[in-house]
């Protein structure tokens, strides 16, 4: 398959520029056709012209759903009489979850629980006297690691996650349930020293995968783990991988680090 040409502009500004650009297509369209100029028939031409356009320019596979319904749920909200307090509320809570994902593009979605219950089985046995650290970079709400503090009191888990929202409930969390052994940290995992951890775990998205494996290879421990949940790395085969059976079919691609 053909690469996509790398880009520094971030993908929702070209979906933006897209937009505007069918919106222009679709009043030019329908007024030199007979159809009437209408928010409905300019909504969904825009939806339609801005999906040809976001294929054309190449952008990943799940942007065309997004840019062909957009217009079209604009018009239907439109349609639904909202206070302007309601966009306002909504833009600022998605504001909070999502925070900086329109330039990391690595939003917020959860493990499974079978994925922890698998890390469980992963993570190296405990050893008398003796602690490691696991680090979950990009923690979300951080239930995967307040699941495993609990059932390894013996390993110091850590969480950081740059959105404050997801954040702040994983901290909740952290001390509803008194974990010791569960740190949450507020930051950029990219600015974070991996040489510190004796695993790292990921389940980011496609985009940073090798940056995160160039970071890896730079900074952990030679013998430590790398483990990315479903996003492999450009021609790095990892040792082994776990496909599991939940419903997302997550996989778990393990690396130890070179000596
Ligand atoms: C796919 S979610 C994974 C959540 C959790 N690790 C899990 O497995 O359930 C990725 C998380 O990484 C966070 N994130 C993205 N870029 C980050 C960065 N540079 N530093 C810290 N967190 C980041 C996002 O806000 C999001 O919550």
């Amino acid at each position: 398959m053909a690469k996509r040409p790398a880009s520094r502009i971030p993908p929702i500004l070209i979906a933006l520029v897209l937009q505007f650009l069918a919106f222009l297509l679709s009043l030019l369209i329908l007024r030199l056709t007979a159809y009437p100029i209408s928010p409905l028939n300019i909504s969904l031409l825009t939806g339609i012209t801005s999906a040809m356009l976001s294929r054309a320019f190449r952008m990943a596979g799940w942007w065309l759903p997004i840019q062909l319904l957009f217009a079209p749920c604009l018009f239907l909200l439109l349609g639904l009489d909202l206070p302007p307090a309601a966009y306002l509320a909504a833009f600022v809570l998605l504001a909070l979850v999502y925070w900086s994902t329109f330039r990391s593009q690595v939003p917020l979605y959860l493990s499974s629980r079978r994925v922890w219950h698998t890390l469980e089985e992963i993570l190296p046995a405990a050893q008398p006297g003796k602690r490691f650290t696991f680090i979950d970079i990009g923690s979300g709400t951080a239930g995967g690691i307040a699941h495993l503090a609990r059932m390894r009191p013996d390993v110091d888990f850590v969480g950081i996650e740059n959105a404050p929202l997801p954040y702040l409930l994983g901290k909740i969390r952290v001390w509803l349930l008194r974990l010791s052994n569960c740190t949450l940290l507020w930051g950029n995992m990219w600015e974070l020293d991996f040489s510190k951890y004796d695993v790292v775990y990921a389940y980011l998205s496609p985009v940073p995968m090798l940056q995160l494996w160039e970071k890896s290879a730079a900074e952990m421990k030679a013998g430590s783990l790398l483990i990315s949940n479903t996003f492999n790395v450009p021609d790095h085969p990892p040792d082994y991988s776990i496909t599991l059976e939940d419903w997302q079919r997550s996989t778990l691609h393990v690396w130890h680090m070179p000596k």
